[in-house]
């Protein structure tokens, strides 16, 4: 804890954790707001009860601008692990997280809230390697080249080479960062087909089950938690329309047209859409062979309209980030392509923490460069 805490910070943390204590007890119905406020008033801040920041985490991802899957946001199990500081009770926990939350397919929205002074320099806690070789390709991930280079730095003698190695965790406690190997039963992942076409399989692709996002603070009640990973399940188009498919990325259209048979010789026969169409329909279908939960952007964005009628109902406006709440596929075919949001933030919420392994640029936002 800083020893001080400049003036205009220690009022704004006040009213947030008022403002919080009055919408806590006013939607739970829970007595003892009197008290509460005592407590915050005799103490400037406030110690959360488990209950208390189950629900702000709850109400954290209700008000998640950019995510278009809220609608079971009253479901986010919170694991209440303020007592864990050390870096061996992090990473046990983190397992069990992992196989909590995954529970045998039919994933669980799951957040695990550590102690002070624990961090998580992962941008997520499964990631894949991105191995830059010296004719400036990159094998694995291009967007976790950075992270990989730094968890090299860190230690870490690299995995086997493949374009699907899992990256360690750094864990950081008590001002120490040290670097742990998830075993591979902690990382369930889905191989990737196609229904109809059996050369998709052969281009050996596969993605991690869990989506767990590991560096965003949960700012509740004037608190911060700056190692609160929490994870829901993946919307098919994450994978498939961004993450194997951009150029930044995998980029792996032109590999899944040519296992299409697709004639690539002009973007005029529309075969980067063929190929994207065909490789969101072998995500789907291999997540759902395997019984994992995924979400396809159709039934998920019928869902977010049911979530707005549902908050409507409840007397809260939702916030949003269309062009975040609109898939990168077929956007115009969803219920959510002629709808404006308001995209301002409230709290309580989650914000981006800037990466440990990235130089600070002043002035410059480390996720929209
Ligand atoms: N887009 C990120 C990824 O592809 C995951 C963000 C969270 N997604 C989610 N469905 N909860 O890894």
């Amino acid at each position: 804890m800083p020893a001080f805490v400049p003036r205009h910070d220690q009022a704004q943390r006040e009213a947030e954790a008022l403002e919080f204590l009055h919408l806590y007890h006013a939607e739970t119905g829970q007595p003892g707001l009197r008290q509460r406020q005592a407590a915050l008033y005799r103490d400037g801040h406030l110690t959360l009860s488990t209950q208390e920041l189950t629900f702000g985490a709850r109400v954290a991802w209700r008000n998640s601008t950019r995510c278009v899957g809220r609608l079971p946001w009253q479901t986010l199990r919170v694991n209440d692990l303020r007592h864990v500081t050390d870096h061996d009770g992090v990473f046990t926990h983190l397992l069990a997280h992992l196989h909590g939350t995954l529970n045998g397919g039919r994933i669980l929205p799951t957040m695990s809230v550590f102690g002070p002074g624990v961090r998580i320099h992962n941008d997520q806690l499964i990631r894949y390697a991105g191995y830059r070789q010296p004719d400036g390709t990159v094998t694995g991930d291009p967007q976790n080249a950075a992270l990989t280079e730094y968890l090299r730095g860190l230690g870490w003698p690299g995995g086997p080479g493949t374009p699907f190695d899992v990256l360690p965790l750094a864990i950081e406690a008590a001002g120490q960062v040290q670097l742990f190997e998830l075993p591979p039963d902690a990382v369930h992942e889905v191989r990737i087909e196609h229904p109809t076409c059996p050369a998709i399989a052969g281009l050996g692709l596969r993605w991690h089950a869990l989506p767990v996002i590991s560096n965003m603070t949960l700012e509740v009640g004037g608190e911060s938690f700056q190692a609160a990973p929490f994870n829901g399940w993946y919307l098919q188009t994450e994978i498939a329309a961004r993450n194997l498919t951009d150029e930044r990325r995998y980029d792996l259209l032109p590999a899944v047209a040519a296992a299409l048979g697709l004639d690539t010789r002009t973007r005029r026969s529309l075969w980067v859409d063929r190929a994207l169409l065909e490789l969101n329909v072998a995500v789907l279908h291999s997540f759902d062979r395997d019984g994992v939960r995924i979400a396809d952007h159709h039934a998920v964005t019928r869902q977010f309209r049911h979530f707005e009628t549902l908050e409507a109902r409840a007397g809260r406006s939702v916030r949003g980030r269309w062009s975040w709440l609109l898939p990168p596929m077929a956007p115009a075919t969803t219920p959510l392509w002629d709808r404006a949001y308001d995209d301002t933030e409230v709290r309580p919420n989650f914000t981006a923490q800037q990466p440990v392994w990235q130089a600070a640029r002043p002035g410059v936002c480390p996720f929209h460069p």
